[in-house]
């Protein structure tokens, strides 16, 4: 049996805002590299190589972004969702595309340790209607949960107030095509969209067996800005570093630690992991663990850990340790020479500044 995959790459990240206003938000990079494409990586592991592309209003970045599929070893192809209404939606959306192959569908904000290839073996070999993922989490509530007797799902609700189980959804599903007569006669959830959960629940409702299995190894839906910083900290922990930039004399770089091309270090401190993009420029600063700089970055008399830092930012004289941050493209965030010291700030709308 062969699975087609679907890969949703449309919704608005607005959990992600000020980011999202100008790039999806799955296209935001953990470790340099946007989180959109660790999602294609794990489903052609799993030996999926059709794969459609759910895409909305950021769909001309996300195509830039993957292309027609070789580099990756598979084929796109891109699906336009009118609005964002829901996965079972998008799935209804794929219509076409997924004809009556049983197929994978991913969210393009997930990230899965083990990656997909356990899921997928199980759902083969098991001849179930639907196999889906699942994990234990501290507060089920922001997730679908699932209820699982002796090793079968029994009931599913999608962001529960009172959560019958610990176990939340991963964004992970492998289905029958019996999934689209469900889906068929599916109505809106009080969010206003059509809830893969609700159509899993239909297929149980109607004597389908839905298969569970527990994610082995960590699993991050990217949806909020903690979630990124806590993301890039888990890729990071697995980084093989490779260095093409150059650090001077004055400069100590311990630990594993990659540096792109034409990056300068100069008199600086960098304890690994860490990721430094190419030409990136580092002065007079200490960069701590768990910390990516994006390509063009200049950081000057500053330190900084446990953060995210997109392309072409400057960040200069900051007095303070810069910690658990998340930095967007083409920022500024400068300490005042001169007096009187204040803080001049120009933030977009939805910015978050702790000071
Ligand atoms: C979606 C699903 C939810 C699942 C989650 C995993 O939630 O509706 O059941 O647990 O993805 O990331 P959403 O991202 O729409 O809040």
């Amino acid at each position: 049996m062969k699975l087609k995959g679907l890969l949703l790459a449309g919704g608005t990240g607005s959990r992600l805002r000020p980011l999202t206003y100008t790039g999806a938000k799955q296209l935001i990079p953990i470790a340099n590299r946007p989180i959109l494409h660790y999602a294609v990586e794990a489903m052609v592991q799993a030996g999926i190589t059709e794969i459609g592309v759910i895409i909305g209003d950021s769909g001309p970045a996300i195509r830039q972004s993957l292309g027609p599929g070789d580099t990756f070893g598979c084929h796109f192809t891109y699906i336009a969702q009118d609005a964002p209404l829901g996965l079972a939606h998008a799935v209804k959306t794929a219509r076409d595309f997924l004809a009556e192959d049983p197929f994978l569908m991913f969210l393009g904000d997930n990230l899965l340790r083990s990656g997909l290839k356990p899921l997928v073996d199980r759902f083969v070999s098991g001849g179930y209607a639907a196999s889906i993922l699942l994990t234990r989490v501290a507060d089920p509530r922001q997730f679908g949960v699932a209820v699982v007797e002796k090793g079968r799902v029994t009931r599913l609700v999608e962001k529960p107030a009172e959560p019958p189980s610990p176990f939340a959804l991963v964004g992970a599903y492998c289905f029958q095509p019996a999934i689209h007569t469900v889906i068929a006669n599916l109505k809106p959830s009080w969010r206003g969209e059509y809830e893969i959960t609700d159509a899993i629940q239909a297929l149980i409702d109607t004597e389908h067996v839905v298969d569970a299995t527990f994610v082995e190894g960590w699993w991050k839906d990217t949806g909020r800005p903690e979630d990124v910083i806590e993301a890039n900290r888990l890729i990071l922990e697995d980084l093989i570093p490779v260095q093409h930039g150059t650090w001077d004399e004055a400069s100590e770089v311990v630990g594993r630690v990659s540096i792109g091309d034409n990056a300068r270090i100069e008199h600086s401190s960098l304890r690994g992991p860490v990721v430094v993009g190419a030409d990136a420029h580092i002065r007079n600063s200490y960069i701590g663990p768990y910390t990516t700089i994006g390509d063009g970055v200049w950081i000057e008399d500053t330190e900084i850990e446990n953060s995210v830092v997109l392309p072409d930012s400057q960040i200069r004289r900051v007095a303070e340790r810069i910690d658990q941050s998340l930095i967007g493209r083409g920022v500024r965030v400068q300490g005042q020479m001169q007096r009187p010291k204040a803080m001049r700030l120009v933030l977009g709308d939805h910015s978050r500044v702790d000071l």
